[in-house]
């Protein structure tokens, strides 16, 4: 099986994880991407969605999927996302897609992340994946400084504006072996919008496509 059939199994044994009449909290990105090619087919079993990104916004209502905007939702039973990297703690590297501030506020509000990956995406320790973090644009060169008095080697991804009008910079050379506390660090910079770390809320559930098949940790 290549990475692209280990993404959609892993997609595909989310949706056990939807329940009837509910809204379903909709990630960013390749692995999101077979999720909601799955979710359409059970399209007339749910109320609809809420979306992390304008992408996955297009994906969903082009199946037939009604969005809701967040504040119209009291309650989220499930987020389904996948990662750039994950460890054994269900700490997260995401952002490879540019949609990090919405998926972690989408991910603050649910009760349940599941975390869609193919086994490449498991590590020991994160940080071989550059950290994403989004930045209001007149700050970009006052955190890329900050970030490397962390050690972090900071990129700015150019060309790139997110949903919400920020800039990216892809911070590399991080062996991250306090993921919870990086992230609080990174947070507290002045013009950090978010960073890429799902640490201080990680998933609660993980579904990994493999060769003998997903395999799921609660
Ligand atoms: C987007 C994300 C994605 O979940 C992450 O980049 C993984 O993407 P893919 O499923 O395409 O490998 O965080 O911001």
């Amino acid at each position: 099986m290549d990475q692209n059939q280990l993404k959609q199994a892993a997609a595909l044994a989310a949706l056990e994880y939807v329940q009837q009449d509910s809204i379903v909290g909709v990630g960013t990105g390749s692995t999101v991407a077979f999720f909601i090619e799955g979710l359409a087919q059970i399209r007339d079993n749910i109320r609809g969605a809420v979306s992390s990104s304008e992408d996955s916004t297009a994906k969903l209502k082009a199946a037939g999927i009604e969005v809701f905007d967040l504040n119209a939702v009291d309650e989220l039973d499930i987020y389904v996302d996948g990662a750039d990297e994950i460890t054994a703690h269900k700490h997260m590297i995401k952002g490879g897609g540019g949609a990090l501030t919405r998926e972690k506020i989408i991910a603050a509000v649910a009760r349940k992340f599941i975390c869609i990956v193919d086994k490449s995406k498991q590590v020991d320790v994160l940080g071989d994946f550059p950290l994403p973090v989004e930045v209001i644009p007149m700050a970009r060169s006052y955190v890329a400084r900050e970030l490397v008095k962390m050690g972090g080697q900071p990129v700015w991804r150019e060309g790139v504006v997110t949903d919400n009008g920020n800039v990216i910079l892809d911070v590399h050379n991080l062996t991250i072996l306090n993921p919870v506390e990086l992230e609080s660090q990174i947070n507290q910079l002045a013009g950090v919008v978010c960073n890429g770390l799902f640490a201080r809320r990680g998933a609660d559930v993980v579904v990994v496509g493999t060769e003998q098949g997903p395999q799921i940790s609660e």
